[in-house]
Order: C-alpha cells, then sequence, then structure tokens
C-alpha cells in the first residue's frame, strides 16, 4: 500500500492557509475566543472547573479516568469500498492534547504498541495551549503518531496552529488541508480526505478537500469538528471521522455530556453514527481539553475494519 506521491512541504498557498492565520492572529489569544469554543465552557471556563474539582477533592479521581485510556474497535460496512481493501484495519487516534497531560503520551504509546493496523489517521488537536506549553504537546504527538511506525494521515483541530505543520510533517505525518491523497492496495485505490477546522475557524474546503475524487470512488474524510456532517455526506463521503467532542469529557452517569461544543445531533458527539449513507465515526479523543480530568466518559484509540461485504 503506498501513498501517491507527493510534495510534502510548502504545498500549501497562502489561498489555503491565509484565512486560518489571519483568524488565529485575530481569535488566538490563549484564553479569549478559542475557550468558548472548546471544553468546557464560556459559561463554565477551565479554571472554575479545576477549582471547583479541587474543593470537592474529585481531581485525583479525575485524572485517574483521564489516564485509563481504552481500545474500541468496530466494522465499517462500506459498498463502496474496494474488494482489495476489505479488512483494512485504520487506527483512528484522535484530540491528544499531550501538553496538558504529558504522561499520557506514554500510556498511549505502550497501549497502541501491540495493536495490529494498517494506517493511522489522526483527527486533530496535537495541542491543548496556543502558547507556552503547546508547543511540546504538538512535539509528544507528532512523536507518538510517528512512532506507529505506519503511514499517518491527520486533519488539523481548533486548537492546532497553522504555524505547527512544518514540525508535524517532518515528523513523518501527512497532514491534509482542505487536500487529499489516493492510497492504493493490489491496483485499487481509496482516498483520503481531510478539511480544515469546520467548527472554530470555519476554515474547511470539502470541494477542494474532494477534487479528482470521482463519484464512484471510496473516501474516508477527515474532519476535526463532526459539525461537517451534511456537507461530508453531500461531497461523496463512505465514512467521516472526527473528534473535537472529547466524548463529553465530564459528563453526568451514563455519558450524558454537559457541553458538546459542536452543531451536531447529540447521537454523534461520540461512537459510530450514521447519515444518510454515510457512515461516522466521532472519536471520545486520548486526552482531556483544558481541564485535567474525565467523569463518565473514556479516552479511546479506535480500530476500524473497514468492510465491503456484511459477514
Ligand atoms: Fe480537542
Amino acid at each position: 500500500m503506498k501513498a501517491r506521491a507527493e510534495m510534502t512541504q510548502g504545498r500549501w498557498s497562502e489561498e489555503v492557509l491565509g484565512q486560518r492565520r489571519l483568524l488565529e492572529s485575530c481569535k488566538g489569544s490563549e484564553d479569549s475566543g478559542l475557550e468558548a469554543h472548546s471544553f468546557p465552557s464560556r459559561l463554565l471556563p477551565a479554571s472554575m472547573i479545576s477549582r471547583i474539582l479541587t474543593v470537592t477533592g474529585l481531581s485525583r479521581r479525575g485524572r485517574e479516568n483521564l489516564l485509563n485510556l481504552v481500545v474500541k474497535t468496530d466494522e465499517v460496512f462500506l459498498p463502496s469500498l474496494p474488494e482489495a481493501f476489505d479488512g483494512l484495519r485504520i487506527m483512528h487516534v484522535s484530540d491528544t492534547h499531550f501538553d496538558l497531560v504529558p504522561e499520557l503520551a506514554i500510556i498511549a504509546a505502550r497501549l497502541a504498541k501491540p495493536i495490529d493496523f494498517d494506517i493511522c489517521l489522526f483527527t486533530g488537536d496535537f495541542r491543548d495551549h496556543l502558547c507556552g506549553s503547546g508547543i511540546e504537546g504538538v512535539r509528544l504527538s507528532a512523536e507518538f503518531l510517528a512512532g506507529l511506525g505506519k503511514p499517518v494521515y491527520a486533519c488539523l483541530g481548533n486548537h492546532d496552529l497553522s504555524s505547527d505543520l512544518a514540525m508535524i510533517e517532518e515528523s513523518g505525518i501527512r497532514v491534509l488541508v482542505n487536500e487529499n491523497v489516493a492510497i492504493e492496495r493490489g491496483g485499487n485505490r481509496i482516498f483520503i480526505c481531510g478539511i480544515d477546522d469546520a467548527g472554530y475557524y470555519k476554515t474547511d474546503e470539502v470541494g477542494a478537500a474532494f477534487r479528482g475524487v470521482g463519484a464512484d470512488d471510496c473516501a474516508i474524510l477527515l474532519s476535526h469538528d463532526p459539525c461537517a456532517y451534511k456537507k461530508a455526506a453531500e461531497a461523496g463521503a463512505a465514512l467521516m471521522l472526527s473528534g473535537h467532542t472529547h466524548g463529553g469529557q465530564i459528563c453526568f452517569p451514563g455519558g450524558i455530556a454537559l457541553f458538546t461544543h459542536t452543531k451536531c445531533p447529540r447521537r454523534m458527539i461520540a461512537g459510530a453514527w450514521k447519515y444518510k449513507g454515510m457512515r461516522g465515526y466521532t472519536s471520545s479523543g486520548v486526552g482531556g481539553s483544558r481541564v485535567p480530568a474525565r467523569f463518565f466518559s473514556r479516552g479511546e484509540i479506535a480500530i476500524h475494519i473497514l468492510r465491503k461485504f456484511v459477514k
């Protein structure tokens, strides 16, 4: 299986990244705009939640929950899948935010090591903080993903910065910013498409991400925020992989999220879902956002096994 040879450096024009760069410079202060569009919320900021957890003695329990990752496996039936790809195992990783809790990088690597898979798809948020320690999150996330030893394709999340792209790609990860790559197997091919963040930056260009993808081709779309589900289905995606929600991160019993931070139905904020003919999966992410704790949600690495035929 090989990726179509393309330039990996300097291929993003000002047209592609200019809007994101502009928005990053306008919105991108540490605790302003992004805080309002990340977990937890403008109404209940991260600092307040952390204080509540400290006062109530729940910080330690929340941190232990955050470190307790799980591997989830599902089979995804895609009628447009070429036969050569039947059984393809995709490791889906999202929202590592490793600068928030660097210890998670070691735990995730240990968990991923024995897993058998063919390619890894990462759906954004290499970092938690936009400045300061954030770059350490990028470094740890890139090191973890590249260390998996398989091809890795990614999209950017709302916590990521366009200035991180060079560092990420230098580690061997291919970031898809409103573009796609074809991967080949046994003379067949499928497309991995990636859009820029559709929720906070709204710099997604689904048309550009599907350029060259035919109506009969099987395409998997990486979209950090699942809110792009309608556009993805219209573009003909067979499967959309997302993250961003952290599965609610701090939930009521039963996994009922206090905040979702995405404009899509609640059934799409964690796990597998379907919209019209398109399959979707929203990862609960590996790490936490802003608050180093989870309650009634678990961080995850998902393995999607692609199937052409129903067993
Ligand atoms: Fe995230």
